[in-house]
């Protein structure tokens, strides 16, 4: 890995986006399609950032208002390209090169439906530029080379891209495959852009043809070499999950080499986001959804959906809990077996082990929850809040009827129906009476 510390590697990014994505048989634009719930690219937009690219061209097709749109919202900066007419790679490039939203700087090609691409790769290729080549191939190793450009190599440097179609039976053989990916140096790109023609077999603009004419004007052509995995683009859903496959297996790799464990991490289900600290326990089969957080710690117990979750050090979690946006889980909480929290805190030490439902609530420090509690927050119109106090104690089977307190200390008698708050320290009860009517049971089979 490039040191990055010693290099203000800076270039502009220019992510190809046009294709159709026909392929996904979907309504959605392919580059919106998500893996670890991030579009794939957003996915590309953040290994350019990773890498510390200063600016971003989209090229994008038929669908490019919603892919801006979805982008924008989320928080990236970039100028948008639209191709209306697909002429080709070369050609998409060209049309930013047109709307003058190439700056004085290298550019990096990226593809937007590429999104395993990592910044390690991309710093890679500008430190080739840094080293004084003008034009550096990302390529990888196929293992079935069928429908990628060849790079045709003599002494050891590339002189042309052969695309499958214009490929001799030689060629074809050629395993050492262009990616997509490329990287130009400052001033290089716009002159072999203007020498680009159409007059090949597809009758489109090939950014690949770029190599032989930076060749034949007397420039530095090289490459880098990247995992064919790494470089893996998506074109239907099967692709989608390959990659989809191969991020969850990067991503929990990284974690545990950073001190979580997981105990069968292909069961887990990492959220692009997802933070776990060191000493975080997972068990098998959970799934994170976005925005969770768990410190450390924490032990995430099998079978467990969460997302929008923060999980606080030392805290137990399921086996199946089911933690929706904004639960709040204290430190050494317990939320255990069948119990869903949403929009609710969970104070410090506190239970709520059995069954419950705990939604638009604040339960206090060691507060206890009894099994089968639940917190009547929906009254059919709007969302009502409960509050329940510092070490409070709520009997099992009891109905929570918000907007309610419960307060500090106070104790509701199992199988309870709260309306009414419960002073501090009280003990509430409320629920039918019980009657016993001496020897009234009826006659069964059994007695
Ligand atoms: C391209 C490369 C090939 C490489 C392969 C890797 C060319 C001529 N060929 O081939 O060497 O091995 O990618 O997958 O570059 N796009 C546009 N506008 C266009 C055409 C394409 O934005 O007019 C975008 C597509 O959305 C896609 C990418 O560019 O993300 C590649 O285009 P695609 O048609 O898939 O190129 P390939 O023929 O596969
Ligand atoms: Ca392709």
């Amino acid at each position: 890995m490039p040191d990055l510390s010693s290099q203000p590697l800076s270039a502009h990014a220019v992510v190809l986006a046009a294709g159709e994505g026909t392929r996904m048989r979907s309504h959605a634009p392919k580059v919106l399609h998500e893996v670890a719930h991030l579009p794939l690219i957003a996915h590309v937009l953040n290994a350019a950032c990773g890498a510390g690219l200063a600016s971003t061209s989209l090229v994008l097709g038929a669908g490019g208002a919603e892919v801006e749109v979805d982008l924008a919202a989320r928080g990236y900066v970039f100028g948008v390209v639209e191709q209306s007419e697909r002429l080709g790679t070369g050609h998409a490039v060209e049309m930013v090169s047109k709307a003058g939203q190439i700056p004085e700087s290298p550019v990096m090609v990226l593809l937007g439906d590429a999104p395993l691409i990592t910044p390690s790769s991309i710093r890679g290729a500008l430190q080739k530029l840094e080293d004084g080549v003008d034009l550096v191939i990302v390529a990888f190793n196929a293992a079935d080379p069928t429908g990628y450009g060849r790079l045709v190599m003599e002494d050891g440097a590339p002189v042309a891209i052969m695309e499958e179609k214009e490929a001799t039976e030689e060629q074809k053989a050629i395993t050492l495959c262009n990616s997509g990916l490329m990287a130009f140096g400052l001033g290089v790109l716009e002159p072999l852009l203007a020498k680009l023609s159409n007059d090949n077999s597809k009758g489109e603009y090939y950014l690949t043809d770029t190599i032989s004419h930076a060749r034949n004007a007397g420039l530095r052509v090289d490459y880098i070499i990247a995992s064919e995995q790494e470089l893996a683009g998506v074109n239907t859903r099967a692709d989608l999950a390959e990659v989809e496959a191969a991020f969850q297996d990067r991503r929990r790799r990284e974690l545990m080499l950073s001190g979580v464990t997981m105990q069968a991490p292909e069961t887990v289900m990492l959220s692009h986001d997802t933070v776990l600290e060191p000493d975080v326990v997972l068990e098998p089969n959970i799934v994170f959804g976005p925005g969770v957080r768990v410190e450390t710690g924490a032990v995430v117990r099998a079978f467990s959906h969460l997302e929008g979750t923060y999980i606080h050090a030392h805290a137990v979690v399921g086996p199946f809990a089911r933690l929706r946006p904004g639960a709040d889980i204290g430190v050494g909480a317990k939320v255990g077996n069948f119990c869903e929290v949403k929009k609710a805190v969970v104070g410090a030490g506190a239970k709520v082990n059995h069954l419950s439902y705990i939604g638009d609530a604040s339960v206090g420090a060691r507060a206890n929850i009894g099994a089968g509690t639940i917190t009547c927050n929906y009254d059919g119109a709007s969302k009502h809040h409960t509050e329940i106090g510092v070490g409070a104690f709520i009997g099992s089977n009891s109905s929570i009827v918000a907007p309610v307190t419960v307060e500090d200390g106070a104790y509701v008698g199992s199988g309870s129906v709260i309306t009414k708050d419960v002073p501090e320290g009280d003990l509430a009860i409320a629920r039918g009476r019980q009657v016993n009517l001496a020897g009234r049971a009826p006659k069964t089979s059994k007695t």
